[in-house]
């Protein structure tokens, strides 16, 4: 599948001098969202993955397919002041200062085996922090999947430890 062709350049979005890479075109054309989901599946399933974590908010859009397909639970990780219940939070630098991250602390039992999800791959700093949250309540990353990897940031250098799949890459 040239699943390039339905990814959508913006130039200049957000800001002048970033081309983003629109995942929304690939979404709405239903066959092609199925397939990228079903490639990811397949590579968490040879993960023997027991549970998928992503970030809000696009990575819900990736891990909630993902986990519905493997047959196990989805656990949000979210900006603070949204999950209820008691969390555990990490911080994590974005382009202009730092920003936090939430897991609900009941959501990973130790041991058990995480697929880590999003939509993007760009400098890593979002991932890392979703893998820290996870490992913080003695969860095991068995591996991390994106739909879209931006190659030139060079994100892959904080997953090293990890073996990571990624479908698009720029
Ligand atoms: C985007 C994207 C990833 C992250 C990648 O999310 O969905 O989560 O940035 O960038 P990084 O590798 O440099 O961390 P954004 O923060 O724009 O939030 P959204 O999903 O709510 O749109
Ligand atoms: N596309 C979508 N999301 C992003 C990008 C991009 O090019 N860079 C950072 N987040």
């Amino acid at each position: 599948m040239d699943y390039k062709k339905y990814i959508d350049s913006v130039m200049d979005f957000p800001t002048k001098g970033i081309n983003f890479r629109d995942i929304t075109s690939l979404l709405q054309v239903g066959p092609v969202y199925r397939a990228a989901i079903d490639e990811m599946a397949e590579f968490a399933r040879s993960k023997n993955a027991e549970v998928v974590v992503g970030p809000e908010a696009r990575g819900f859009v990736i891990g909630g397919p993902l986990a519905y397909s493997l047959g196990v639970g989805f656990v949000p990780v979210r900006k603070p002041g949204k999950l209820p219940r008691e969390v555990v939070t990490v911080s994590y630098e974005k382009e202009y200062g730092v920003d936090e991250l939430c897991i609900h602390k009941d959501s990973i039992k130790p041991g058990q085996r995480v697929l880590v999800t999003d939509d993007l791959l760009a400098t890593g700093g979002t991932i890392d922090a979703t893998i820290r949250l996870v490992k913080s309540l003695g969860g095991i990353v068995v591996g991390v999947a994106f739909l879209i990897e931006l190659k030139e940031l060079d994100g892959e250098k904080l997953l090293k430890d990890y073996d990571v799949f990624s479908l698009i890459d720029y």
